[in-house]
């Protein structure tokens, strides 16, 4: 424990957590950018994710009881749960992450103490940074550390997931809250999604900078056409398995032997969908190597051939991220970019000399705005550590 002064506690909290014989702590959890292999966590193929220096810090005291409260910087209500109205309710807003992991972690029998809960981001919503995994994470770390509970990081990671998917009811993948809990600062996780394999690749950003460009979308609820991508690789799947490929997943077959098998899925919308998750999980899977080698030059150019596959195969881009990524390739200095998380709006990523930062800038910015009528947001992140405790003082964001 570093220093000798008071943690800070945001005065906001103390008005309805007043000081009680239970001392506050301090927990931190990043956001992510997903550098390669997008859409492939479900089809069970690699991504490559890493947890920026931007998240979600909470602020939790125990409390004697069965009840959950839920305050947050950006929201006047305070939420409060007890262990009998612990289910999804549209009007509980945010707070249906933090329940659903209460939820969660009950499901697995563990005996999680009442808490209340000050939640204070830095990720911008709707972004598509993470900044619901950021908060079910950080809130199962939490709650497992009043607890005195064993953490290990791969299965609060799988805890989280199943508050967004079956208390929230968002059927995302693992990648978000994997990256969020297993971040590691400088690196990028090469994770298998199919077997839950992983390995930390180390990143060199000394000379380049990676540009988090959002496009101030008006935000869209993104989860009917995500919820259409899988069905559509589910019937994929279901029509490969049927005419005997042996496969479990749509990332278990490699480019050839998708070249191999492709008529026997006849319909050429889902032949597209297939195009994209067996080309990006090769992405992916390479990027990990050419990182580990230096080769930016051949990681950007990938990253062009991912968003290009995702505008024209996997189709959920939109004009707006096409916009962002097709004017960084014309950029000098810029290596490569593309859209980062499940698309249809959010941001895009690119690999940029830190030299030629400003010009970047310059170039996107205007074009964008002339055509839109509203600016995108430029962010540089740092490649973070994951979920931790933070013992310094002073974590205001
Ligand atoms: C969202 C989901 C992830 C993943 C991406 C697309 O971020 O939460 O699981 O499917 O979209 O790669």
């Amino acid at each position: 424990m570093k220093g000798t002064r008071a943690q800070y506690v945001p005065p906001e909290f103390l008005q309805w957590s007043p000081p009680s014989g239970e001392s506050v702590r301090v927990f931190f959890a990043p956001g992510r950018i997903n550098l390669l292999g997008e859409h492939t966590d479900y089809n069970g193929g690699y991504v490559l994710p890493g947890a920026i220096d931007r998240g979600t810090w909470l602020w939790i005291r125990r409390r004697p009881d069965q009840v959950w409260r839920f305050g947050s910087k950006t929201e006047s209500k305070i939420i409060t749960v007890t262990s009998e109205s612990l289910n999804y309710h549209a009007e509980n807003g945010f707070a249906n992450y933090p329940a659903g992991v209460v939820w969660a972690l009950r499901q697995e029998g563990m005996d999680v103490p009442g808490a209340d809960c000050y939640f204070v981001g830095n990720v911008p919503q709707g972004a598509g940074l993470s900044s619901s995994a950021s908060l079910e994470v950080v809130m199962a770390w939490a709650l497992m550390a009043l607890a005195d509970i064993d953490r290990d990081r791969a299965m609060v990671a799988t805890l989280a997931h199943r508050a967004e998917t079956e208390f929230v009811g968002v059927p995302c993948g693992v990648m978000d809250q994997y990256t969020v809990a297993l971040g590691r600062k400088d690196h990028v996780l090469s994770l298998c999604a199919g077997t839950l394999v992983y390995n930390w690749i180390p990143v060199d950003l000394s000379s380049v900078s990676l540009v988090i460009v959002n496009s101030n979308k008006p935000h869209h609820l993104i989860s009917s056409p995500y919820k259409k991508r899988r069905s559509e690789c589910d019937a994929a799947l279901a029509s490969l398995q049927h005419a005997g490929v042996p496969i479990g997943n749509l990332a278990d077959m490699d480019v050839a032997q998708w070249a191999e098998h492709r008529t026997l899925v006849t319909d050429p919308i889902l032949q597209k969908r297939v195009n994209h998750v067996v080309s990006e999980n090769w992405r992916a899977r390479q990027g990990a190597q050419w990182l580990l080698h230096g080769d930016l030059t051949r990681f950007g150019e990938a990253m062009r051939s991912s968003h290009e596959s995702l505008r024209d195969d996997y189709e959920v881009t939109g004009s707006e991220l096409d916009a962002l990524a097709e004017t960084a390739w014309t950029v000098p200095g810029c290596l490569g970019s593309r859209m980062t998380g499940a698309g249809f709006g959010g941001s895009t990523i690119a690999l940029v000399y830190s030299t030629a930062l400003n010009d970047f800038q310059a170039r996107i910015e205007e074009p964008y705005r002339r055509r839109f009528g509203y600016s995108p947001t430029f962010l540089t992140a740092q490649l973070g550590d994951g979920v931790h405790e933070v013992h310094e003082r002073g974590p205001t964001p």
